[in-house]
């Protein structure tokens, strides 16, 4: 499956939601997570992404491994999204901060 890693936390684009064909994608207050059950592995979400935050599970970067257990948990948690919606207004101050993690909120 696809996942959602560090970089969409406080950025949360969404633009990732539009082209997914299966609906894979659910919302939490400040980042997306993506289903590995519904996940079909097109790749049409990863170029979509303007904080480039998907990765395949295993090409994600070195240090966010854990992001494959944190997506499959997280969308146990959170409603599906499946509209593109406006993106926090300090997203792009946010696109590429190092160390996000700390400011996952569930
Ligand atoms: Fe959806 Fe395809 Fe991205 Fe999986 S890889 S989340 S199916 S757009
Ligand atoms: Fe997040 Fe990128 Fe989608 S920032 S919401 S993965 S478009």
């Amino acid at each position: 499956a696809f996942v959602v890693g560090e970089n969409c936390i406080k950025c949360k684009y969404t633009d990732c939601v539009a082209v997914c064909p299966v609906d894979a994608f659910f919302e939490g207050p400040n980042f997306l997570a993506i289903d590995p059950v519904i996940c079909i592995d097109c790749g049409l979400c990863e170029p979509e992404c303007p904080a480039t935050a998907i990765f395949q599970e295993d090409k994600l970067p070195p240090g966010q491994e854990g992001f494959v257990a944190l997506n499959a948990e997280l969308v146990k948690l959170w409603p599906n999204i499946r509209e593109v919606k406006p993106a926090p207004a300090d997203a792009d101050a946010w696109n590429g901060v190092a160390d996000k993690l700390q400011h996952l909120e569930y």
